[in-house]
C-alpha cells in the first residue's frame, strides 16, 4: 500500500502572511512526512480579481519559495504552478458542464468577493470553485487540508465528483474518488490584526492588519506596536467580547510553542505593554530562519525553476491520466 495522498495550494495573489503560514503553510510541512503531497501555485485563481501582469509570475516564483522556506521538502513534496499543466483549465470546461449554477452564486467568498468588486464580477470570479475542484480531483487526493474558509469549496468539489460519478460511472466502478477535506483545529483561523473579528488576509487593503511573513523585524515591531487591542488589564483566552486579546495570545502560542495552559499562566496578569514587545521577540524569532531560507531561494532562480520543472513532470503525468479517463467517460475519443 502506497501512502495516501493530499493536495493543497495557495493563490500567489501577494506577499503571504501569517495566517497563510499557521493555518496551511505550517500544517503541510508536517503531512509531508506521512502523506504523498501535492502542493500548488494557484496562479490560475490569482487572476479571478484584478492583478498586475507585471507582477503575477514574480508572486509564483516568491510564494514557491515561501512554500520551500517554511519547511515544505521538494525532495518529499511534489510542488507545482498551476498554469504550468493546462489539465486543470480543461478539466474546469468539464466540470463547469456538469455544475448547476445555483451551487456557485451560493458559495460564501463568491458572495464576498462580489460585493468588493460590483459591476466587474467575472465569470472567473464566479467560477472560481470549478477551478478548484478540478485542481483537487485531477490527482485523487485523498485528504484536502485547507484553512475553515476553504472547506465549503472542498465539499462542492465532492458534489462535484459525485455527480460525475452518478451521471457517467457506476457505484461499483466511480470514475474518480472523493477527497475529505482535512480541517486543522489550532490556528485555523489567524485574524486581522485591525480587527479580530476578521480574518487576515492578503486581500485586506490595510497592511498593517497582517504580518507578511517577509517583513523585516523593524516592520514586525511597528505593526505589533500599532495592533488593535482593548483597555482591559489581564489576558486571556476564549472571551468572545476580547478577539483580539484571544488572536493575540494564540500567535503567541503558536509561534513560541508552548501550549495553550502555559500561555495563559504567563500571560494572566500581563497588560498590553508587557506582552507586545513578548509577542515582538518571539515573532521576529519565528521567522528569521524562514526570511534568511527564502532570500537564499529568490537569489538562486535556476535552482527554484528547477524544483519546479519537476514538481511539473510528476504532477502532469498524474493529471493527464485523471483528464482522459474523464473525457473517456464523458464520451470523448481520443485523438489518433
Ligand atoms: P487570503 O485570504 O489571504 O487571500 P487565501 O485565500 O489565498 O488567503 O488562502 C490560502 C490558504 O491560507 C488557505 O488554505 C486558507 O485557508 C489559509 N488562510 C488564509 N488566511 C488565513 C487566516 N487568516 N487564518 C488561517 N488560515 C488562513
Ligand atoms: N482557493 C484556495 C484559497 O484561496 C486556493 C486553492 C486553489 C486551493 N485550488 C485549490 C486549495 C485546491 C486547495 C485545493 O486558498
Amino acid at each position: 500500500m502506497g501512502k495516501n495522498r493530499i493536495l493543497s495550494g495557495i493563490q500567489p495573489t501577494g506577499n503571504l502572511h501569517l495566517g497563510n503560514y499557521l493555518g496551511a503553510i505550517r500544517n503541510w510541512v508536517n503531512l509531508q512526512e506521512e502523506y504523498d503531497s501535492f502542493l500548488f501555485l494557484a496562479d490560475l485563481h490569482a487572476i479571478t480579481v484584478p492583478h498586475d501582469p507585471a507582477k503575477l509570475a514574480e508572486n509564483t516564483y516568491e510564494a514557491a519559495a515561501t512554500y520551500i522556506a517554511c519547511g515544505i521538502d521538494p525532495q518529499k513534496s511534489t510542488v507545482f504552478v498551476q498554469s504550468h499543466i493546462s489539465a486543470h483549465s480543461e478539466l474546469a470546461w468539464l466540470f463547469n458542464c456538469i455544475t448547476p449554477l445555483n451551487w456557485l452564486e451560493r458559495m460564501i467568498q463568491f458572495k464576498e468577493k462580489a460585493v468588493k468588486q460590483g459591476e466587474n464580477v467575472t465569470v472567473g470570479l464566479l467560477d472560481y470553485p470549478v477551478l478548484q475542484a478540478a485542481d483537487i480531483l485531477l490527482y485523487e487526493p485523498d485528504r484536502v487540508p485547507v484553512g475553515e474558509d476553504q472547506k465549503q469549496h472542498v465539499e462542492l468539489t465532492r458534489d462535484i465528483a459525485n455527480r460525475l460519478n452518478f451521471q457517467y460511472g457506476s457505484e461499483e466502478n466511480p470514475i474518480i474518488k472523493v477527497p475529505e477535506p482535512l480541517i486543522q483545529a489550532a490556528g485555523a483561523r489567524v485574524m486581522s490584526l485591525a480587527d479580530g473579528t476578521k480574518k487576515m488576509s492578503k486581500s485586506d487593503p490595510s497592511e498593517m492588519s497582517r504580518i507578511d511573513l517577509v517583513d523585516p523585524p523593524e516592520v514586525i515591531q511597528r505593526k505589533i506596536k500599532r495592533c488593535k487591542t482593548d483597555p482591559v488589564r489581564g489576558l486571556e483566552f476564549d472571551n468572545a467580547e476580547r478577539p483580539e486579546c484571544n488572536n493575540l495570545l494564540t500567535l503567541y502560542t503558536l509561534l513560541s510553542g508552548q501550549t495553550k495552559e502555559a500561555v495563559a499562566t504567563e500571560c494572566a496578569d500581563m497588560g498590553w505593554g508587557q506582552f507586545k514587545p513578548l509577542l515582538t521577540e518571539t515573532m521576529v524569532e519565528a521567522l528569521k530562519p524562514i526570511q534568511d531560507k527564502f532570500h537564499g531561494l529568490m537569489s538562486d532562480r535556476t535552482y527554484l525553476e528547477s524544483i519546479l520543472q519537476q514538481g511539473r513532470e510528476k504532477a502532469e503525468a498524474i493529471a493527464l491520466m485523471t483528464l482522459e479517463k474523464t473525457k473517456t467517460a464523458l464520451g470523448y475519443s481520443k485523438p489518433l
